[in-house]
Formats: C-alpha cells, sequence, structure tokens
C-alpha cells in the first residue's frame, strides 16, 4: 500500500514537473508580430511595427518589394492599390513617388473600430528607415516577396544587413521562393532561413522534402488551416522549427501551442502574448 502510494505520488510530481516544463517552452515559443500589430495599424508603417513591439510581440514581420529605382521597401501587395492611395505596381514607381503616397488612410476605411486621425498620412517605411529606427539588436523577420519580379533583392538585403550590422542571431529571413533563400543561403550561410509553405488540404510532408528544406533553412511556415498535431511532431522531431501563419484567435493559439510549435504569425502580437502567459 505504501509502495502504491509513494508510485503515485511520484507519477504525480513528474506529470506536475512535466507540465511545468512544457508551460515554460511555450513561453519561449516565437511571437511574431505580423506586418506590425497589423490587427491595430495600418500594416507595413513604423506606427504598426511600433506597436507590435509595444504590444510584446518579439519580432516585427516584414514583407519587402523593390521599386522601380531599386529600393527595398515593407509592402505586402506587388501593387499599391490596397494599402496606400496609390494604383500600380511597386516596380514600376519610383520611392519618390511612393513617398507621395498616404498608406494609412485606407486601415481607418477597412477598420473603423481601430481608426485613428494620426494614421492619415503614414507614409511606405524603406527598410534602411526601418533598421535606422528600430537598430541593430531589434527582432526582424523579413520576407523576400516576389523575388521573381525583383532580381537581386536578395543581394541587396544581405547588404543592407551587413550595412547597419543587424545581429544575425535575432534575424529570421522567410520566402515561399525555395529559390530565394537557397540564394540568401549561398550569399550568407549564417543566416536564420524559414520555408514558407501554403496548404490547400491536409498538410502532409516527407522525409525527402524535409531533407530538402534543411539543406538551407532551420524551420518552417506553414499556413496553419491545414496542419495537424502528427505534421507538427514530424517537423519538431526533425529538428526544423515551425512557424504557422496567422494565427488570431486565442483558441487555436492555444492549440497550436499544445501540438508543439515553436512560434506563430499573429496580427494580435498582446493576444499571443498572454496566451504565452497561461492567460
Ligand atoms: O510570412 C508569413 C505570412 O506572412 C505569409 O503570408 O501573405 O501574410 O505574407 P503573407
Ligand atoms: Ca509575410
Amino acid at each position: 500500500m505504501a509502495a502504491a502510494l509513494t508510485l503515485l505520488v511520484s507519477v504525480a510530481t513528474v506529470s506536475g514537473a512535466g507540465g511545468a516544463i512544457i508551460k515554460e517552452k511555450q513561453k519561449d515559443i516565437v511571437n511574431v508580430a505580423h506586418r506590425g500589430a497589423s490587427g491595430y495599424a495600418p500594416e507595413h508603417t513604423l506606427v504598426s511595427y511600433e506597436l507590435g513591439e509595444k504590444l510584446k510581440g518579439d519580432y516585427i514581420e516584414i514583407d519587402l518589394q523593390m521599386t522601380k529605382d531599386g529600393q527595398l521597401i515593407a509592402m505586402h501587395d506587388e501593387t499599391l492599390d490596397r494599402t496606400t492611395n496609390g494604383a500600380g505596381k511597386v516596380k514600376d514607381v519610383t520611392l519618390a513617388e511612393i513617398k507621395q503616397l498616404d498608406a494609412g488612410s485606407w486601415f481607418n476605411k477597412a477598420y473603423p473600430q481601430y481608426a485613428k486621425s494620426s494614421y492619415k498620412g503614414l507614409t511606405v517605411p524603406t527598410l534602411e528607415e526601418i533598421f535606422q529606427k528600430f537598430g541593430q539588436s531589434k527582432r526582424y523577420y523579413i520576407e523576400t516577396k516576389s523575388p521573381k519580379v525583383y532580381p537581386g533583392m536578395e543581394e541587396k538585403l544581405v547588404y543592407l544587413i551587413e550595412k547597419y550590422g543587424i545581429d544575425k542571431r535575432k534575424l529570421f529571413v522567410q520566402s515561399f521562393s525555395a529559390e530565394s533563400l537557397s540564394n540568401m543561403h549561398e550569399l550568407d550561410p549564417s543566416l536564420r532561413l524559414i520555408q514558407l509553405l501554403w496548404y490547400t488540404t491536409n498538410a502532409d510532408i516527407t522525409d525527402e522534402e524535409i531533407a530538402d528544406i534543411q539543406e538551407y533553412a532551420i524551420g518552417i511556415g506553414p499556413n496553419y488551416t491545414f496542419i495537424n498535431k502528427k505534421y507538427v511532431e514530424k517537423i519538431t522531431n526533425s529538428g526544423l522549427q515551425i512557424h504557422p501563419y496567422t494565427v488570431n484567435d486565442k483558441k487555436t493559439m492555444k492549440m497550436l501551442m499544445d501540438w508543439g510549435v515553436t512560434g506563430m504569425f499573429t496580427n494580435f502580437p498582446d493576444v499571443l502574448y498572454e496566451v504565452k502567459n497561461g492567460k
């Protein structure tokens, strides 16, 4: 009887300790402020990035496009239409022209519950301006968007990382393009690269696909919609990190954390911060 009791107590203790370790690990998961705190402020503006920092995002996520005169700017779309009062393709417009545009008013119309008069007239930042504002030690999570449209964007990105002395231990570079990431890896093997993936049906990944990704990247970023626990475990058991996107509700955040993801992208970094801390 005494022995059985001792066993019960020790199992409870181990399980309690194990639970505590898991909870501690969950606190370490990477909280990526997707396009800044873009649930609350116009995406890819300095204000959105500042808010991402203030609301406890660990990283600010930056999508890159390149202007006609070869400047890397922060914008999600290849065109100006959705997030500015301009129109047309970024690649056909100079930086000076883009700087004339209002990158904030669209947000006030689209999200009146979060509208602020100060958002009106915000401008599109260059990557250089972002590095100048947030400095060498900020945690950046940068995506090469449409690399086929912008030949040479990887070289420019590596040049700016070096020019501003960005701490590469605090930097992730991500892309849907394996070619762009392989190019980045060749340019600078010390960069931490994340292969983005887009699933339209139940996610599956072979050992061969994992091995291919491991040639250049240290992790993957899938849309969360079609992944499951088994998928997450296969990725983490391989040693790759897994940062699903874009997760905006507590229930899904909790589920993904229970499955063992090592980070996630969210438009609401304050919400993920709460979940990470058991709230
Ligand atoms: O980078 C993760 C996620 O941002 C990819 O999707 O379209 O928001 O850039 P998107
Ligand atoms: Ca992105």
